[in-house]
């Protein structure tokens, strides 16, 4: 009964140039190791559940990528979405998909960008929050040991009882830096892995609770999932969902969410620093992909084309990526500001 919704619907902007929306960066081998992000993520769950009850959630523009990359998905297993609607409707898409085929499903719902390095223990810690999930009416999620008052990031308050699955007081998404250097100072707080356990019943039930607008649309579309109407029905189920996160919509609100602290060498390639701290240095603590002549450089991100040569002189602590038509050369302590300048490209054509 155990089901993976994969979310890949993202674009990663703060990972630009190297993330585009023509080519995000769940499909992309960011840190080189042969396979890409997304097919990492599948590749973990082996073992946790069958092939077949794999799904990805992800836009109409990358089913191709999708099914490239990860070639036993069949066609009913990748849920094109009509738009995106951040990662509330995602979710609840795949999951009134999966009630209609399995209302007894439990699913685990994972990120399609992130890495774990103890792929061991995270099997472990998937399969303690199933056995809970699939025994109690809990929205169960990993939690990550901070290190660092990261704004990015949910912040799960637990209560410290004995057991492995721990109720969960109080669910922070992104906090401002004030409030993210309190609660690390506190000590009982964890950060949001983004990694959810569920059965399909408390999630479907949680988004009447908490989202019931969005389940009733896709409550209304549910009958015509598996069918020829389904892509119709689902556009019409879309046009009624806001822009929402899970994170925001439900987690924040929910009073049954427990966590399950979790040692997994965890990271969220989220950011151009991210990528920085999980790739392999130079002397020069530099971290180079691409054909460079480095001199008198450290600290330094470099993703460039293989087939163009970058000669650098004199940086210290600065991204200098290219991908397709655009070239980024920023200090990584400004790295926020990347957002902004995706919207200034944009608009700059
Ligand atoms: N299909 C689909 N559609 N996928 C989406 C969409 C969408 O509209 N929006 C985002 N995703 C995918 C992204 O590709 C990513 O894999 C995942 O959903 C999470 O979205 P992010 O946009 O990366 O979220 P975040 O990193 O800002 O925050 C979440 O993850 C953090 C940990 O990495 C939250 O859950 C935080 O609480 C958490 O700490
Ligand atoms: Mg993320």
């Amino acid at each position: 009964n155990n089901y993976v919704v994969i979310m890949a619907g993202g674009i990663g902007t703060r990972f630009w140039p190297f993330s585009r929306k023509s080519f995000p960066k769940q499909f992309h081998d960011v840190l080189g190791t042969g396979r890409t992000l997304i097919q990492q993520t599948a590749d973990r769950f082996e073992g946790i559940c069958p092939k077949e009850n794999i799904y990805v959630v992800t836009g109409e523009e990358y089913k191709g990528l999708t099914k490239k990359q990860l070639p036993f998905l069949s066609d009913d297993q990748i849920l094109c979405e009509p738009g995106r609607r951040n990662t509330a409707p995602c979710i609840g898409y795949a999951s009134y998909k999966i009630q209609k085929q399995n209302p007894e499903a439990n699913i685990v719902v994972a990120p399609a960008d992130h890495i774990i390095l103890k792929e061991e223990e995270f099997r472990k810690r998937i399969s303690i929050a199933l056995d809970y999930a699939s025994k109690n009416d809990a929205l169960v999620t990993l939690g990550i040991q901070p290190t660092h008052p990261n704004t990015g990031y949910g912040y799960i308050q637990f209560a410290e009882d004995e057991g492995e699955v721990k109720k969960v007081k109080t669910f922070t998404e992104k906090p401002n830096l004030e409030l993210a250097k309190m609660f690390i100072d506190s000590g009982d707080y964890t950060w949001n892995a983004g990694i959810f356990v569920w059965s399909v019943s408390s999630i479907t039930f949680a988004f009447s609770k908490y989202l019931p607008e969005e389940a009733d649309a896709f409550n209304s579309a549910q009958r015509c999932f598996y069918t020829a109407d389904e892509k119709t029905e689902l556009e019409a189920a879309y046009s009624r969902c806001r822009s929402i996160s899970i994170d925001n919509g439900l987690m924040e609100k929910a009073d049954n969410v427990f966590v399950v602290k979790s040692d997994i060498g965890w990271s969220d390639l989220g950011t151009w620093r991210s990528v920085y701290e999980n790739s392999n240095l130079d002397e020069e603590s530099n971290s180079i992909d691409g054909n460079v002549i480095a001199y008198d450089s450290k600290n330094c991100v470099v993703k460039t084309p293989k087939d163009k040569l970058v000669v650098l002189n004199g940086l210290d602590g600065y991204i200098v990526s290219e991908f397709d038509n655009v070239l980024m050369i920023c200090k990584m302590e400004d790295e926020q500001k990347v957002k902004q300048f995706v919207a200034d490209a944009e608009e700059k054509g």
